[in-house]
């Protein structure tokens, strides 16, 4: 790698599309183009119309790359929807050469064949995951290598996508004439933006919280043990706020940045707001109270669904989650938010804004950003490699990468 790397991020989300060039100088990341547009060929979290969403990612990278004042080596892209999951698999290979050392291969074997078990055919692989060895039916160990054995077993988290919805996504960023993108699940892009270290030792949840979707990984005694994604998001309130006072959605949307709380008990008795008539109508006033009473419900079951999601799928108990709740995602802006996951969750809260990045203004701080700067953060991580990342087209193994970046982990 060069001392300056450049390095770009493309989050093609529901709401918004994001492009993001960062320089990377001595390991800092420093964002020097941020381009950003309103995204009209998504639903929740996929792309239903190539042609518009390939002109909102022009938009975005055009923006982008005119602030940076240059263009980019690398570009990273994230790929957003409810296909996103978490398969669990297992592996067992005889360790050839009786009862020899563990080497690099023999788990290459093991994960190799714990893929050809679990994936079908109509899915990708994003990512690849080893949670534990297990050797001669008895040792259990995150880093088998050099230990001695005649059988080694994997359990392995593969982390899969439809291979439809990426290859629309392929086809906007083709079409873009961007050549060589990495293809990364949006929950892995946020984790890396928002997690620490410490939260990942002790245990953390992360929602991502979007405007269809939201995003969920579960980390648990230092590795990651579950992404997935439900379908529901901050857009779903604005619905709600148009329904429940009449008005139109921009209205809507406008009150809740303006006025929205998620608890009801966060609010005063007294105060009144005033909704806005429509064609020609005449304003009313309503309490604040009664505008929570719309917003809470709904922000309540997507703290729910995502709740129950992991509870169902993910092998991890919520008593092995020692850190805490993190949430991002736009969404995670709604005031209260936070203390009503403390709630649902029975966790200590906070809200995940992007991390150890600098640049400018203030902006790129905000929770809606942690998809973009994830995938630069992410592309860091497989910094001096790049050649071998996964391209998420089923072909070109890094796995050992992987491996070692596992091991160099733990
Ligand atoms: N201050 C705020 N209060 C409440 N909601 C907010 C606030 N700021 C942003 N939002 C909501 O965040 C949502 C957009 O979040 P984000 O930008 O993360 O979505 P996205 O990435 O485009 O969508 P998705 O991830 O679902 O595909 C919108 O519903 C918006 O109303
Ligand atoms: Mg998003």
């Amino acid at each position: 790698m060069g001392k300056k790397d450049t390095i770009a991020a493309i989050d093609i989300g529901t709401d918004k599309v994001v492009a993001l060039i960062a320089i990377i100088e001595d390991g800092g990341i420093n964002i020097i183009g941020i381009g950003q547009h309103e995204s009209n060929g998504v639903s929740k979290g996929q792309i239903i119309n190539i042609d518009k969403t390939t002109t909102d990612i022009q938009e975005a990278m055009n923006n982008a790359m005119m602030m940076a004042g240059m263009k980019f080596n690398r570009l990273y892209v994230g790929i957003g929807g409810g296909h996103i999951e978490t398969i669990t698999s297992k592996g067992m290979v005889a360790i050839p050469r009786g009862g020899a050392q563990i080497t690099k291969d023999d788990i290459g074997r093991v994960i190799e064949q714990a893929k050809a078990i679990a994936i079908p055919a109509d899915r990708e692989i994003s990512h690849i995951v080893p949670q534990e060895f297990i050797i001669n039916e008895e040792i259990k160990t995150n880093d088998p290598i050099g230990m001695t054995g005649v059988r080694l077993e994997g359990k392995i988290k593969i982390i899969t996508s439809s291979s439809y919805s990426l290859s629309n996504i392929k086809r906007c960023i083709e079409k873009s004439h961007i050549k060589g993108a990495v293809y990364v699940a949006n929950p892995i892009a946020s984790a890396y933006a928002t997690f620490d270290e410490n939260e990942k030792k002790m245990g953390a949840v992360m929602l991502d919280i979007g405007a269809e979707t939201t995003d969920i990984v579960v980390y648990e005694d230092g590795n990651l043990r579950y992404v997935g994604v439900v379908e529901i998001g901050g857009e779903f309130i604005t619905k709600d706020i148009v329904y429940g006072l009449n008005t139109t959605r921009d209205n809507a949307e406008n009150f809740k940045l303006n006025y929205g709380c998620a608890r009801l008990d966060m609010v005063d008795d007294n105060e009144i707001i005033e909704v806005p008539g429509v064609s020609g109508r005449a304003p009313r006033k309503i309490s604040k109270q009664e505008f929570i009473q719309i917003i809470e419900p709904r922000v309540r079951e997507i703290l729910e669904l995502a709740y129950a999601k992991i509870v169902k799928e993910s092998d991890v108990p919520m008593d092995r989650i020692g850190a805490g709740l993190i949430l991002t995602g736009g969404t995670a802006n709604l005031p209260g938010i936070s203390e009503l996951g403390e709630d649902i969750f029975n966790l200590r809260g906070r809200i995940g804004n992007p991390r150890d990045i600098s640049g400018i203004g203030e902006n790129i701080y905000d929770p809606a950003f942690s998809t973009a700067v994830g995938l630069i953060k992410y592309a860091i991580k497989e910094e001096g490699t790049s050649e071998n990342v996964k391209r998420a087209s089923g072909s070109g193994d890094s796995f050992f990468k992987r491996i070692f970046d596992w091991l160099k982990d733990i």
